[in-house]
């Protein structure tokens, strides 16, 4: 990131802030839910389903599990890294303050990721899309395009994922874990969308343009993503490819949604899958 970036923070903003009240709630909803990697149940569960079978499907189970581990850890790797970035640009001291704590949750989400997947035999395949769309995001040019990738539309879609995973993984630590996941992000995405309207309100009709623009080039590599599968999933691919692509409507047509209440013309809004 160029330091040229960095805004000047308004240590002392003044005037009437009642408007960003809504982003201070977020950070005392924030420090309220936090918890520590050591709360995870560790000693007591393991860390990923176990099954009874031959010695082979055993390691393909595993194999899938590591994979899907892969995955989340990679996805929050890139979320410091947006997070950071969000807490150097924002120049609202209350967006500011909120910012450190979606840093610490997002290397805390790393750290516990990083354990997990110790445990269950190492790294997996990276998804390649998911590193493309990080750096878009990354690269963006405003702050509004930031928060509504990051926290409005990203955040926001990850949720399902965590349930989905939690449901398939009952008395593990990667159920638990996918739990207090489904908590912080939530508190991600709603403090996202408030700020983002804040943002929003006060921005001129050129930094929207962007946003839409910038909406257009991402949304291509946001459907390979979706799409896209390890090898140790590539079987399990085929089959959820129908319930992906549902999936993938929904989560566009979300993404849709909440531009349009943030007064964004989303008629501009191409979508080729
Ligand atoms: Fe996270
Ligand atoms: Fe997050």
């Amino acid at each position: 990131m160029d330091t040229e970036q960095l805004a000047e923070p308004q240590a002392d903003a003044g005037g009437d802030r009642s408007a960003y009240e809504g982003v201070l709630r977020y950070y005392e909803l924030a420090k309220r839910a936090e918890w520590q990697v050591r709360d995870l149940p560790w000693d007591e569960a393991p860390p990923i389903p176990e099954y009874k079978g031959t010695a082979q499907k055993i390691a393909r189970r595993n194999d899938m599990w590591r994979s899907v581990i892969t995955q989340q850890l990679q996805a929050d790797e890139l979320a410091v890294e947006m997070a950071t970035q969000l807490f150097a640009i924002a120049p609202d001291p209350e967006a500011r303050l909120y910012y450190t704590t979606m840093v610490q949750d997002e290397s805390r989400h790393t750290e516990a990721w990083l354990k997990l997947v110790a445990e269950t035999g190492g790294v997996g395949e990276r998804d390649p899309y998911l590193d493309d769309l990080a750096h878009m995001t990354l690269e963006a040019d405003t702050l509004e395009e930031k928060v509504f990738q990051m926290q409005v539309f990203y955040e926001r879609l990850i949720i399902p994922r965590f349930r989905m995973i939690a449901r398939s993984s009952r008395g593990t630590v990667l159920e638990d874990l996918c739990n207090r996941l489904t908590v912080d992000d939530g508190i991600h995405h709603r403090s996202g969308v408030e700020y983002a309207r804040i943002l929003l309100a006060n921005a001129d009709e050129k930094t929207k343009k962007k946003l839409i623009e910038a909406a257009n080039r991402l949304l291509p590599v946001f459907v390979q993503h979706a799409l896209w599968r390890p090898k140790a999933r590539e079987v399990v691919g085929r089959l959820m490819r129908e319930t992906d692509i549902r999936l993938l409507r929904e989560d566009i047509d979300n993404g849709v949604r909440l531009a349009q209440s943030f007064g964004l013309d989303v008629g501009e809004v191409e979508l080729t899958f």
